[in-house]
């Protein structure tokens, strides 16, 4: 049986911290919002204060409720209280060593009954429950960014997760107001591991000469509300650079990376997007306080080293193909491994968890509008650019018995 949550602890304060601290206070529930520096905890609240004055603004909340929400975040430099949530939700970077000593904290600081979620973006679940007394009370709630605005929530089961933490899980991601997705426990989930095989054909492009700006209009141009590029500064680069890393290190067999990878370079470079104010793009604040994307003219520099052969133009059409065959090729093995129960889950992740583009529905979607034969032709012809663009075995039976993904 669930249990409804009405207090819930985040650990760690950081932009996801910060984003699942405002939504769970925005929907009534009594957040303890926990890191290990004062610096760290005021910039989380900042961040909450800096959405609630949007909602302000924009006339959806009286000032009376902004302040009513904002009451509902205790800021904690320790576990004090912790004992009387019933849902625990840790955001600290992503490490595996830092990852288990706050779990096992954690886990010591609430009661018995309580659960334990992890925000983790790319660590397997179980690797995580690995040194937990209870794993049965430990799930994944994977949140999106911007966490105020993505309606999607992947739930991720670990082998001994119960019946009644899933349910929980999924319960509080409904109280939230968002989509909760259940998905299989593997390296990246659904959404981040597709989402790397886009990411890594990004990279490919830019290996082989392309302009990021161009490929970012490309991809925009096609439906996508921010470019490759844009949506790496937006995550953070290096988050993004090891969230990648850690990925590819799940699926050798197809996925690589190197120090070479255009997100790699600019974290390299403490370029790290949006929020040090400089990654592939400049940022800068606007008259009326919003955030403005730049040109970078020195980016290019940065990336000539990953670029062998110099700069060479590709067509739009080049550029979409390049850039999509990889998703949905791996949204092809992840359906075949039961990542999520159906194509329609899959694609319905896409679209609310990354803004797949809406008139193309999603990469199954695209996959049989293109027609999977045609898939298939796209990978026979890109198959020289390495295992991310080869299409499974059962993607082939598929397109050569003439059949579609079923919605
Ligand atoms: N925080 C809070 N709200 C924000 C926001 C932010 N950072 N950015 C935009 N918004 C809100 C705006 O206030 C606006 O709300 P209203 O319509 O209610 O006024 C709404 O979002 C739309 O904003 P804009 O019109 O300014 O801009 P937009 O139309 O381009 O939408 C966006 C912004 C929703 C972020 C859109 O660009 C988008 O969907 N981008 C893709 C983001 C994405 O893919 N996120 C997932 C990344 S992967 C990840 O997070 C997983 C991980 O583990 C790293």
């Amino acid at each position: 049986m669930s249990h409804k949550v009405r207090q819930v602890a985040v650990v760690g304060a950081g932009i996801m911290g910060g984003g699942i601290a405002y939504a769970s206070a925005l929907a009534g529930t009594a957040v303890l919002m926990k890191d290990i520096a004062q610096r760290q905890l005021d910039r989380g609240l900042a961040e909450v204060d800096r959405l609630l004055a949007r909602q302000v603004a924009a006339g959806r909340l009286t000032d009376a409720a902004s302040q009513a929400v904002r009451s509902r975040i205790t800021p904690r430099l320790d576990y004090a209280g912790f004992a009387s949530v019933e849902l625990a939700i840790e955001a600290v970077i992503e490490k595996i060593e830092l990852k288990h000593a706050v779990l096992a904290e954690v886990e010591k600081a609430v009661s018995a009954d309580a659960i334990v979620a992890t925000n983790t973006s790319s660590l397997r679940v179980d690797d995580l429950a690995a040194t937990l007394a209870r794993p049965q009370q430990f799930v994944g709630l994977h949140f999106f960014n911007p966490v105020p605005v993505m309606p999607l929530v992947e739930v991720i089961r670990g082998t001994r997760t119960s019946d009644a933490t899933l349910a929980t899980a999924v319960g509080y991601a409904l109280a939230l107001g968002k989509t909760p997705i259940v998905v299989r426990d593997c390296p990246g989930f659904l959404v981040n591991r597709l989402l790397t095989a886009y990411l890594l054909g990004f990279a490919q492009l830019v290996f082989d000469g392309a302009d990021f700006v161009k490929v970012d209009g490309a991809m925009e141009a096609f439906g996508w509300p921010m470019g490759p590029a844009y949506l790496a500064d937006v995550i953070g680069l290096d988050t993004m650079s090891h969230i990648i890393e850690v990925i590819c290190a799940g699926y050798p067999q197809r996925m690589t990376t190197s120090a070479l990878e255009p997100t790699k370079v600019m974290a390299t470079r403490q370029r790290l997007g949006q929020k040090s104010g400089v990654g592939f793009y400049r940022y800068e604040t606007d008259a009326n306080g919003r955030r403005k994307k730049v040109p970078a003219p020195d980016s290019y520099e940065l990336l000539a080293p990953s670029q062998a052969n110099g700069r060479r133009e590709f067509s739009d059409a080049a550029i979409v193909e390049r850039m999509m065959l990889p998703m949905i090729l791996e949204a092809a093995v992840a359906l075949e491994e039961g990542v999520v129960e159906s194509a329609t889950a899959l694609d319905t992740a896409m679209s609310l968890g990354l803004g797949f583009p809406k008139a193309v529905g999603g990469p199954l979607h695209y996959a049989n509008q293109l027609g999977l034969d045609k898939v298939i032709e796209m990978s026979d012809r890109h198959a020289h650019l390495g295992p991310l663009y080869v299409a499974s075995d059962a993607l082939r039976r598929m397109a050569s018995q003439g059949s579609n993904y079923s919605f």
